[in-house]
């Protein structure tokens, strides 16, 4: 770091520095006339938003007369809570707005979606689709899953690599109605089966491999064992991505005497390019994706077709300030086994038409350039990503942004935890040259898009705030009664109405679903609040600040995990008595995993165990959940009650010295044994 940038960010620090709009900035890309930004003033933003919570039905239903329905609604909102419905009675098809709306308008040949491929053997491999072939291609796939019988409702899990045919599988799902449960390519089999199982899915989409830093990641070998742990799949479709060796299932796997696995070019070659979109209900399901919470097992949380659909398609327009045939390339680097991927670079952007990207690797592979060389080559001119990339690539050297042409950006965002000022300046330097607003987005796979977010160039941006609700937002920061809690004191952020994205419900436990969201915050006649389960505070220009999570969820590189369910990993290891799991702070990833480990009788504290506590952890979830330091400990610190002390875990995780209040610690022993535990 130079010291110019240190003292810059020095200054920001003190002085809670504002970077105001860039001025005679527009969102268009290189070569194509300056566009007018859908919001161009402070002004304007707020008159929107106060209409917005003043008549939320006349605003949304503006809104939604930008997108394609079959059948008009008839009210725009019921709200009954915890459950609202929106646009009630119409009908409409998502896959219908992303595609057929515009070839419809006459923009089938225009550009939807490019990809680029990991391996660079001779240069990069790139496809490209215009709507009309990416229809074609949802069409005859949507094709294919009805011909395997699934149905309206039926729900089909997606486990594939980031290449395009996991967004043809998506949109096909979207086209017939069939809910979609896409898996993260990073999970485990035992994970795929806890999902499969949980969601009844017959049917799972997959890939014999994906490439990742020149690797392949083995997805049909874990599809295959999931399939022994459960038995619910009767077809696994599989596209041929690296032409690695698989396994292969020749025998029925159910009574129907179905063949169980299938080449997804063999069903495609049959498959019909014509498949009229269903008319979908507005609150007919459109997905479930399984996310952590508190409790050991991941919860399905279900989004519906028109809400949601409004929802991402607005929220992309203004928080990106999309305007299609404005040269503009929009490129959101997460995976669509992510709700960032689902919103931010299927469902959202698309009906937007402005073509969006999807890469399938890493970001250092073959060099730590590669994003910045996908940026030069396809001239990106909307850039979304985390800030543990954002952190990877400033360890990583000035160099490799600078070998590159960048001054196609416009736009830079950022989402899944709070952006460290550092990390901000370094994105706003570097990468921005100081010309592309950046958008900090605060928002949730509940949330289904942006909720607290800058308007860009038109929201004046202060480093590690993500500024202000979006329209339809009515955010606060109250206290456990639910008292709202004056400027710069921290409370718990809560959302006081329902927006269109707000989820429906958790799959198979409307318990859960009033419990984790719908009880814990009600105002004082007893409505209760969406409470997110984050900290935040606000400051004197209503700024909002995330402080993080404030139950037992960690979010490591931007990936939600629960505490809980590395414990449970933990524990179902022969040699694990006890464990407890804490976040502590990481250079890299924001928060890394700390697990303090109770052994049984005969077995070793050493080097080898610790490995394989890792290797095991990593089976029974995946990679991202591999703890950091794994620490033995004859005990965990207790209350008189006995529960563990997870805030002494995080000071000793975190190397604090002086650790917090211990007084009601039920044996002292333990701390000094503790301090003595050694990481690694
Ligand atoms: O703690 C917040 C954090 O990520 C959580 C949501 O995680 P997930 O559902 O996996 O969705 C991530 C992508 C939307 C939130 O409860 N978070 C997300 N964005 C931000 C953030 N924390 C601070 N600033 C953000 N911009």
């Amino acid at each position: 770091m130079t010291d110019a940038h240190r003292s810059d960010i020095e200054t920001v620090l003190t002085e809670n520095r504002t970077f105001a709009p860039t001025a005679g900035w527009s969102s268009a890309g290189p070569g194509a006339e300056p566009v007018t930004p859908h919001v161009a003033s402070m002004e304007q933003y707020r008159e929107m938003h106060a209409r917005s919570l003043a008549d939320p039905e006349g605003f949304w239903g503006d809104i939604a007369n930008e997108l394609h329905w079959f059948k008009p609604w008839d009210k725009v909102l019921d709200w009954s809570a915890p459950d609202a419905k929106w646009f009630v009675g119409a009908t409409t098809n998502l896959s219908y707005n992303c595609l057929d709306r515009h070839i419809d308008d006459g923009h089938g040949d225009d550009l939807a979606l490019i990809w680029e491929g990991e391996p660079m053997d001779g240069g990069p491999e790139v496809k490209r689709f215009t709507y009309r072939e990416l229809r074609a291609q949802v069409c005859k796939f949507a094709n294919v899953l009805k011909s395997l019988g699934v149905k309206k409702g039926d729900v089909v899990t997606i486990y594939m690599p980031m290449v395009p045919e996991m967004a043809i599988a998506v949109l096909a799902c979207a086209r017939i109605g069939a809910p979609h449960s896409v898996i993260f390519g990073g999970f485990s089999a035992s994970a795929i089966a806890d999902r499969v199982v949980d969601a009844n899915s017959k049917i799972i989409v997959t890939a014999d491999g994906g490439w990742r830093r020149g690797s392949i990641v083995p997805l049909k070998d874990n599809v295959d064992a999931a399939c022994t742990q459960c038995d619910t799949l009767d077809h696994v479709v599989v596209f041929e991505r690296c032409g690695n060796d698989i396994s292969w299932h020749h025998e029925p796997s159910n009574s129907h005497g179905d063949k169980r696995d299938h080449w997804w070019h063999d069903l495609m070659q049959a498959a019909s390019e014509d498949c009229p979109a269903e008319h979908m209900d507005a609150e007919d399901p459109l997905f479930v994706l399984y996310t952590s919470g508190t409790t050991g097992k991941p919860k399905g949380i279900m989004h519906t077709t028109g809400g949601y659909m409004v929802f991402t398609y607005l929220t992309s327009k203004y928080v990106f300030d999309l305007h299609p045939d404005a040269n503009q390339v929009y490129w959101c680097t997460a995976d669509i086994g992510w709700i960032t991927g689902h919103s931010y670079i299927v469902y959202g952007v698309m009906p937007n038409r402005v073509p969006t990207i999807m890469y399938e690797g890493a970001p250092n592979h073959p060099t730590p350039d590669r994003f910045w060389s996908i940026v030069e080559r396809h001239k990106v001119t909307h850039f979304y990503t985390a800030p543990t990339a954002i952190r990877a690539f400033m360890k990583w050297g000035d160099n490799h942004p600078r070998k590159h042409n960048l001054q196609s950006l416009r736009v830079l965002g950022t989402v899944g935890e709070p952006i460290n000022p550092e990390a901000w300046m370094w994105y706003h330097r570097i990468i921005g040259h100081e010309k592309c607003p950046i958008v900090d987005t605060w928002w949730q796979t509940e949330t289904a898009g942006h909720m607290l977010t800058p308007l860009p160039a038109v929201t004046p941006t202060k480093p590690g705030s993500c500024t202000l609700p979006f329209f339809g937002v009515d955010a606060a920061i109250v206290s456990e009664d639910g008292v709202e809690q004056p400027n710069n004191t921290g409370g718990l952020l809560a959302i006081r109405k329902p927006w269109p994205g707000v989820l429906r419900g958790i799959l198979g436990d409307r318990e859960r679903f009033i419990d984790v969201y719908w009880s814990r915050i009600k105002d004082a006649s007893g409505e209760p609040y969406y409470f997110p389960g984050d900290g935040a505070r606000r400051d004197a220009d209503g700024y909002f600040w995330i402080m993080g999570r404030v139950d037992d969820v960690i979010n490591v590189s931007g990936h939600r995990l629960g505490t809980m369910e590395v414990e449970s990993a933990l524990v179902s290891h022969e040699a694990v008595v006890e464990a407890a799991v804490v976040g502590m702070p990481h250079e890299i990833k924001g928060t890394g995993i700390a697990a303090f480990v109770t052994l049984g009788p005969g077995f070793d504290a050493d080097e080898t165990l610790r490995k394989q506590l890792r290797e095991h952890v990593g089976n029974e979830i995946g990679a991202i959940a591999k703890p950091d330091q794994i620490r033995f400990t004859e005990a965990l610190p207790k209350t008189r009650s006995g529960k563990i002390m997870r805030r002494l875990l995080r000071d000793i995780a975190a190397g604090v010295e002086k650790v917090g209040d211990t007084t009601t610690l039920e044996d002292y022993s333990v701390l000094a044994k503790l301090r003595e535990s050694k990481e690694g």
